[in-house]
């Protein structure tokens, strides 16, 4: 199986996420490729990967801008090869597993489902089916905004995602792997 772990990180808390995906794979025995995208130079084909991990933190409901950008470029570029198709007809083998941390100061985890949304759909278009929505919690990590962290809908959120968190995605890693390889013996 071709693992892609992708990410976009500001302030650290989705990095260390996908470092936990990223090790917990290599425990399991699976080679997985880490991206981390950093702006305009990221080229990544997404297309040869039949799992793909994909992440951010939220940052105005909705993923990093450099995230939607390739999003938006990777859209373009499989719209005109053809391999975006009316009614998105499934890749038998392609699943993807759409994460974010976020802070939910205001509205809980109702300003992190439309980034989550957002991400999902660049793989729903290409005929992945999303077999996980994550929504970790992260603290508000910026000097300007680090009040965030107590004063929120979510509460005391300081120090998150912190090894709890992480565990909790080594499990859902585990267990996702485990449902997909269980689906392919069918
Ligand atoms: C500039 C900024 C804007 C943010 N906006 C939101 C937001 O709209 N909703 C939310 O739930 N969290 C928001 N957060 C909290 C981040 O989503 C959270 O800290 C996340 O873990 C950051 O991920 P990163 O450390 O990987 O960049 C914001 C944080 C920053 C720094």
């Amino acid at each position: 199986m071709n693992i892609l772990n992708i990410f976009f990180s500001s302030t650290g808390n989705t990095e260390k996420v996908a470092l936990k995906i990223q090790e917990t794979l290599r425990e399991m025995g699976h080679t997985v490729e880490t991206v981390k995208i950093t702006g305009e130079n990221v080229a990544v084909d997404v297309l040869k990967y039949d799992f793909v991990f994909v992440g951010s933190g939220v940052y105005g409901q909705l993923p990093g801008i450099p995230l939607m950008d390739l999003h938006r470029r990777l859209l373009q570029k499989y719209s005109t090869a053809g391999e975006v198709k009316p009614a998105s007809p499934r890749r038998s083998s392609a699943r993807v597993v759409v994460y974010c941390t976020y802070g939910g100061v205001h509205t809980g985890i109702n300003e992190a489902i439309p980034a989550v949304k957002y991400m999902g759909q660049l793989y729903d278009h290409l005929g992945y089916t999303i077999v996980g929505e994550w929504y970790v919690v992260g603290a508000y990590r910026t000097e300007a905004l680090r009040d965030r962290s107590i004063d929120g809908r979510l509460g005391d959120i300081r120090g998150r995602p912190n090894e709890a968190d992480l565990q909790d995605v080594a499990e859902k890693v585990k267990g996702i792997l485990k449902a997909s390889s269980l689906v392919n013996t069918y």
